[in-house]
């Protein structure tokens, strides 16, 4: 539903009776009444209401802060800047723990929120995501940050407009978590961060309990979107301007799996190509292990799916690959990408790494090395090995000690830089279509935007070009971005 539809299910909705049971329906009631809250609060400070979204994590983190601002905004808050924060009468934390250092930063914030909160009295403060499914973080808040309004997970997002509206009721923290849903709620009002470009979630939650990984404690199991649904959102989206959508999910190649009549992802994309008005489909995240022939072939002979896939490896090591429960080897991962390149030869193919996984020899380092060398990848994503509470690697033995960890993260990002400048260089003279996102933050006459490959190009062009496919003459590469010409 596009949201001045949904503003009409809202004007009718009757809010003197009880809340009705059924979803969204339930949630509409709750901004109704909210909104009504909202206004009062704005007569009394004579004044708007403002509000600021945090979101941390990854591109599914970034999906739910686009459904919390188009609720913020359905209420009546005005939506800042997520760099003002400090200027917010409501601020929302969307929160990541897939490594510690996210969390610390989450903490941070606190310290100096607890300080705002004492100058100004309309100061609301919420935290959600993917750190309040873990309990310890709750009890910590609970404990610590008692000046917290409002705590909600992963599970029950939708249900922001009730938990919000009780925490303007409610004299202390309002907290609800839930440890699992098979619940997907539909037709909630979303608000894009980038009017000609959205991300789409088509499967929550991951099954694939990586030994290192913490997001399928906190996301629980896996739930796919029927297929009409995602198309429905999708149709609804190109009406609005949009271009270019990204298929969200932990492990897209297992969509459908959770269907009694499984769908494959390839069938999914085919049905999304159909789709008239959008010019570019992008996709996050497959797992190598079930990256199929037929996905292959959907994306080689596609007119619309980037040529660019994101094809985590984590490390290059068999017998380390085996430990963090990955089920390819090597060998397969490496024939994996011989067999992309050899379908799709300008596939631009980019990874995740991580180092020092327990027990990781200076061996197997070496063996992500060569990986590293073999594929060249586009960019990689290199990480520390962060111990996660709960997660079978906190129990494995051997954690490599912390200099050891620094030295080889060091080494393989000078190779990834390497590589990467290698590929960047390879396509600098070509002409290729770029999404033109946004005037050039240093030289307003310059535009920025995007080659299929996720790389960045800066050239000459007005503001009318944005949100629009140019083709572009790549003339100087500087490694992770280029200059170009509109031709
Ligand atoms: N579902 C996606 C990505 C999930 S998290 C996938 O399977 O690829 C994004 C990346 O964070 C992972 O690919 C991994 O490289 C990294 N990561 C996850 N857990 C980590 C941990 N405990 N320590 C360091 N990096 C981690
Ligand atoms: Fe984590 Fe593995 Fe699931 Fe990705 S596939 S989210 S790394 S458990
Ligand atoms: Fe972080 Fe949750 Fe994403 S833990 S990486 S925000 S799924």
């Amino acid at each position: 539903m596009n949201n001045t539809l949904l503003e009409k299910e809202i004007e009718n909705l009757d809010i003197s009776i009880e809340a009705p049971e059924t979803e969204p329906l339930r949630q509409y009631y709750f901004i109704k009444k909210t909104r009504i809250l909202l206004e009062q609060l704005k007569d009394k400070y004579k004044g708007k209401l403002t509000a600021c979204i945090k979101t941390f994590g990854c591109q599914m983190n970034a999906r739910d802060s686009e459904k919390l601002t188009g609720i913020l905004e359905a209420v009546g808050y005005e939506i800042l800047d997520s760099k003002k924060e400090n200027e917010a009468d409501f601020v929302i934390y969307n929160t990541c723990t897939v490594r510690e250092n996210a969390n610390l930063k989450v903490y941070g914030r606190l310290g100096k929120m607890s300080h705002n909160k004492k100058h100004n009295p309309k100061l609301k403060i919420a935290l959600c995501g993917c750190m309040m499914q873990e309990p310890d973080v709750v009890e910590k808040i609970r404990k610590d940050y008692g000046f917290v309004d409002l705590v909600f997970g992963t599970h029950n997002i939708y249900k922001f407009p009730e938990l919000l509206y009780n925490s303007f009721k409610a004299e202390s923290t309002v907290i609800d978590i839930w440890k699992d849903t098979d619940k997907i709620v539909e037709d909630l009002p979303v608000e894009r961060k980038f009017p000609f470009k959205s991300g789409i979630n088509i499967m929550f939650g991951c099954n694939n309990f990586c030994s290192y990984c913490i997001v399928p404690y906190v996301r629980g199991r896996e739930r796919s979107r029927q297929v009409n649904e995602i198309i429905k959102e999708i149709e609804n989206l190109a009406n609005d301007g949009v271009v270019e959508i990204m298929l969200l999910g932990q492990n897209v190649n297992s969509y459908g799996n959770d269907f009694e009549e499984k769908i494959p992802f390839s069938e999914l994309l085919k049905e999304v190509e159909k789709v008239d008005k959008i010019k570019r489909i992008r996709f996050m995240t497959p797992h190598p292990k079930d990256l199929s022939d037929d996905l292959i072939e959907v994306i080689k002979n596609s007119k619309k799916i980037c040529h660019h896939i994101h094809l985590p490896l984590q490390s290059g090591s068999s017998r380390i690959l085996k430990a963090m429960n990955r089920h390819y080897t090597k060998e397969d991962y490496l024939l994996l990408v011989e067999k992309i390149r050899k379908e799709i030869p300008d596939a631009s193919i980019t990874t995740d790494i991580i180092v020092g996984f327990p027990g990781e020899t200076e061996e197997d380092f070496l063996e992500t090395m060569d990986v590293v060398k073999k594929v060249s990848f586009d960019s990689a994503f290199t990480f520390i090995y962060s111990k996660r509470t709960g997660t079978r690697a906190a129990k494995m033995p051997d954690q490599v000690p912390e200099d050891i960890v620094h030295d080889r993260f060091d080494r393989l990002l000078a190779l990834v830089r390497e590589e990467s400048s290698k590929q960047a260089n390879k396509i600098v003279g070509q002409t290729l279509p770029v999404l033109a996102e946004e005037v050039n933050n240093q030289d307003s006459t310059m535009l920025t935007g995007k080659l299929a490959n996720n790389l960045t190009v800066h050239f000459k062009g007005g503001k009318r070009l944005i949100g629009n496919v140019v083709d572009v003459k790549l003339v100087e590469c500087h490694d992770f971005y280029y200059i170009g010409e509109v031709v």
